[in-house]
């Protein structure tokens, strides 16, 4: 690599101690800069979801201004709900220009952490299950984020799926499973979507911490991808300065306020003086820190204001969230609902009133606002309609909201553990009964001709720093969802999580069932919108949601979460990879994804050139204008075995009116074939017969071609 002249002459000038105080936190979010010499320090927030509110420097206190209130745009998993390439990119613009605007540097995101088991409390920020998937929508929102003048910090790197011991946990697994699963996402983040910055794991792998690896860091990372970008820690995720300063990692962040005792800080300092360490080794460190700057116009030049809270922030807001709405389930086109034919609507379940935008962890953030579903509903209906509300199940107010504080302390018990469901007192139990009550007495009014449940998951669930430890809806809902629709059999359920729950107690009985994901601040509106069908829903789901946990192979074939090393047995079984080769049945699949309209598949083609071309006709059969996504798989025909029967390797979302008909066309290469062998240390496109399958989930499939390679 070579640097500029100025970044060369900036090295020169610095003196050891100035370079150090480059590469480690100085303040809570942000690292020293150099004012002599013009260098500004590094400062970085939280994302990913929305820029976070401002701490006072080295405490975990909010600055408890009012300057931090910012746009809160739909999860990650949201957003890959939508797969919807322009629609990631959007969000990251907005990301962007909103930690500009905050006169930040970096946003820390996005999380693309592979989702391998249901149960990860982090779930909710990251993308998918499936490493294609992940990967397209992170790096198009990563050049969206990168477009104002900030740097992205894609997390976290490498194989940090769980949250429980997460500081210590080793993930042990193949390096088929490792190149196939849980880097993919990453090296498209850093290929494709230029990522300047990137976060390295508090876990190990390979007996090593992630942030010391050099395995991840500097063979794969820098030596196989090429990447020039600063690598950043996790906040408290260095343990030993040697190794730290010996691998790829830049600059070392953590939770406590002692910074200048940081593995980077005086320890490094003496231990350059030792001569232990080398001091070429920390000059490289602060060149790409450098770098960085330049590419964000820090050190000269224009570099763009940014902005926060504009109204176009919050129409891409709500794009985002129409088309992350997923409809599960519509029997008898039960949906969408006709607003002519009711006057008075009965809204059931906390989840429908619940503000999420505040909690989860790290990603939580202070939302200008936050549509709720209620809101959304009354908002839309206006005063035309009598919305009644009624809680329908108790949430403990206690359990709600983390401490403010708990950052400084979460380097203990591992950093993460798995978390009880519920702990019921007998008040908790009598409330819950009273909840119960009044929601069967209101929905036996027959003056609703509409009776909506909304009920879910909040952040006392998904949350950073635990897992869950199973699947099973809080709060009792299951009991009031069954008991309601005994009562109201037409009754709407909408399931308001960023994980999924097991729903197998109702989801036989239930005519319609909706999913919102915590789809930021427009995410009731556009619910409302779903619902009124003045959006068609196109939104598909990036991950299995199976029947029961247990169901998973995380936990039937591999370990969740283990303990001091979690095994990933099932290897490259993960999600639908597993369910589909399997042949198991989970609740909803992959891909899964329903519309008020339908479609047909015609003419499918396959040419080869240099690339393999695979084109189709794509028309709307049905009686409304609507989005559709069609998922490309291949499935192996002459060598699957230890494969997948499927893999997706593209897909495209497109627009059709009633009867109108587009072409798409996907393009392919032999490389998309290809799995990793670990005899030959890379991956291989075995020659023989593919088919590939084109289809609006991992199930139904619609349409088939076959191609040979080799
Ligand atoms: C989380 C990161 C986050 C950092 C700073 C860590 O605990 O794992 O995702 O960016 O804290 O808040």
């Amino acid at each position: 690599m070579t640097y500029s002249k100025k970044i060369q002459g900036l090295v020169q000038a610095l003196t050891l101690e100035e370079k150090v105080g480059m590469i480690h936190g100085n303040s809570l979010f942000a690292t020293k800069g150099v004012p002599r010499l013009g260098i500004p320090p590094l400062v970085m927030s939280d994302g990913p979801m929305g820029v976070r509110m401002d701490f006072q420097p080295d405490q975990w206190v909010p600055a408890g201004n009012d300057a931090d209130y910012v746009s809160y745009l739909p999860s990650g998993s949201a957003l890959a709900s939508t797969w919807n390439r322009s629609l990631a990119w959007e969000a990251g613009r907005v990301l962007g220009e909103e930690t500009r605007g905050r006169g930040k540097d970096v946003i820390l995101g996005p999380s693309v952490n592979i989702k391998r088991s249901p149960l990860c409390g982090r779930n909710f920020e990251y993308m998918s299950e499936d490493p294609y998937l992940a990967g397209e929508q992170t790096a198009p929102m990563i050049r969206g984020i990168q477009e104002a003048d900030v740097a992205a910090c894609v997390k976290h790197f490498a194989v940090n799926n769980q949250e429980t011991e997460r500081l210590y946990v080793e993930a042990e697994l193949s390096d088929r499973a490792l190149r196939e699963l849980y880097l993919p996402a990453f090296e498209k983040a850093v290929k494709e979507g230029k990522s300047y910055t990137l976060m390295g794991a508090y876990n190990k792998i390979k007996g090593e911490h992630c942030c010391e690896s050099q395995f991840l860091l500097d063979e794969i990372l820098r030596g196989e991808w090429g990447y020039d970008g600063v690598v950043i820690s996790d906040w408290g995720a260095v343990h030993n300065t040697e190794k730290a300063a010996a691998c790829s990692l830049d600059v070392e962040m953590s939770v406590t306020n002692d910074f200048d005792q940081y593995k980077m800080a005086d320890p490094l300092l003496a231990a350059v003086k030792e001569g232990r360490i080398r001091e070429e080794q920390i000059d490289e460190k602060v060149k790409r820190v450098l770098l960085l700057m330049e590419r964000l116009h820090m050190l000269e030049g224009d570099r763009k204001k940014g902005c926060y809270n504009t109204p176009e922030h919050r129409e891409t807001a709500k794009a985002a969230a129409e088309e992350a709405v997923v409809l599960l389930k519509n029997e008898g086109n039960r949906l969408p609902l006709k607003e002519k034919k009711i006057k008075k609507m009965l809204v059931i379940g906390e989840n429908a009133v619940h503000v999420h935008s505040c909690g989860g962890g790290s990603a939580e953030i202070k939302a200008l606002y936050e549509i709720t579903p209620l809101m959304g509903l009354k908002m839309y209906l206006g005063g035309n309609v009598q919305v009644d509300y009624t809680p329908g199940y108790y949430v403990p107010s206690a359990q709600e909201t983390q401490s403010a504080s708990w950052q400084e302390t979460s380097l203990e018990n591992g950093g993460g553990q798995t978390r009880d469901t519920e702990m019921l007192g007998t008040e908790e139990s009598q409330k819950r009964r009273e909840a119960l009550e009044e929601a069967l007495r209101l929905a036996a009014d027959e003056r609703y001709e509409e009776v909506l449940f909304v009920g879910g998951l909040n952040h006392d669930f998904d949350s950073e720093g635990q897992d869950r430890k199973d699947m099973k809806l809080p709060y009792g809902q299951d009991e009031v969802i069954r008991k309601l629709l005994e009562i109201r059999p037409d009754m709407t359920v909408v399931m308001h999580a960023g994980s999924p729950v097991e729903m197998e107690e109702w989801a036989d009985q239930v005519s319609a069932l909706v999913w919102l994901w915590y789809s930021g601040m427009e995410g009731g509106t556009a619910l409302a919108e779903v619902l009124f069908g003045v959006v068609n829903p196109s939104g598909h789901l990036p991950e299995t949601f199976p029947k029961y946990c247990e169901d998973c192979p995380s936990h039937s074939i591999g370990e969740f979460p283990g303990d001091d090393t979690v095994r990933h047995k099932e290897e490259i079984y993960v999600g639908y990879r597993y369910y589909q080769t399997q042949g198991k049945k989970p609740r909803f699949c992959f891909g899964h994804g329903l519309s008020y309209t339908t479609f047909s598949y015609e003419e499918v083609q396959v040419s080869r050139e240099k690339e393999i071309e695979v084109s189709l006709k794509v028309k709307n059969t049905g009686s409304r204008k609507g989005k559709e996504l069609i998922q490309l798989y291949i499935h192996p025909v002459d060598n699957g075995a230890d494969r997948p029967v499927q893999e997706l390797k593209g897909y495209e979302k497109i627009e059709l009116d009633c009867g109108e008909e587009k072409n798409v066309t996907f393009t392919l290469s032999e490389e998309s074939f290809a799995r990793y062998d670990e005899k030959r240390k890379a991956f291989v496109t075995e020659p023989g017969r593919y088919e590939i399958w084109l289809g609006e989930s991992c199930e139904k499939i619609l349409a088939k071609a076959e191609v040979r390679i080799g």
